[in-house]
């Protein structure tokens, strides 16, 4: 059986959304301090919708291949979707990730999450991890 699915070969070789937004409206930056990798997420967001998403990746191929799915996953999508994006989530749109990998996928959900948490202090909303409530002020 091969390691990685289609989805996570495909994702890790033509990666989507890669780059940086230069006006970005919620920026998130997680690592993980066994392996080193560092994943950077840039969110566009327009009347609470993520209009765009994009993501710099050191990392694993896996890394790269969940930043890749999770912006995609989130693109078009409302706030409040986005930050109930579970890594698990992204692990079930990639086919799989082996499982001493499954923490790269954890990496993309923090990063997002994170993105998301700097979107509300900068527009003065209130942030929890699991739900998101009112607007911007
Ligand atoms: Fe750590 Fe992939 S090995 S993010």
């Amino acid at each position: 059986m091969a390691l990685y699915s289609e989805k996570v070969m495909d994702h890790f070789r033509n990666p989507r959304n890669v780059g940086i937004i230069e006006d970005a409206d919620g920026i998130g930056e997680v690592g993980n301090a066994k392996c080193g990798d560092i994943m950077k997420i840039y969110l566009k967001i327009e009347n609470e919708i993520i209009v765009d998403a994009k993501f710099e990746t050191f990392g694993c191929a896996s890394a790269i291949a969940s930043s890749s799915m999770a912006t995609e996953l989130i693109k078009g999508k409302p706030v409040s979707e986005a930050l109930a994006l579970t890594n698990q989530a992204v692990v079930w749109a990639l086919d799989g990730l082996p499982a001493p990998k499954i923490h790269c996928s954890v990496l993309a959900e923090e990063a997002i999450k994170k993105a998301l948490q700097d979107y509300c202090e900068k527009n003065g909303v209130e942030y929890s991890h699991n739900s998101y409530e009112g607007q911007p002020s």
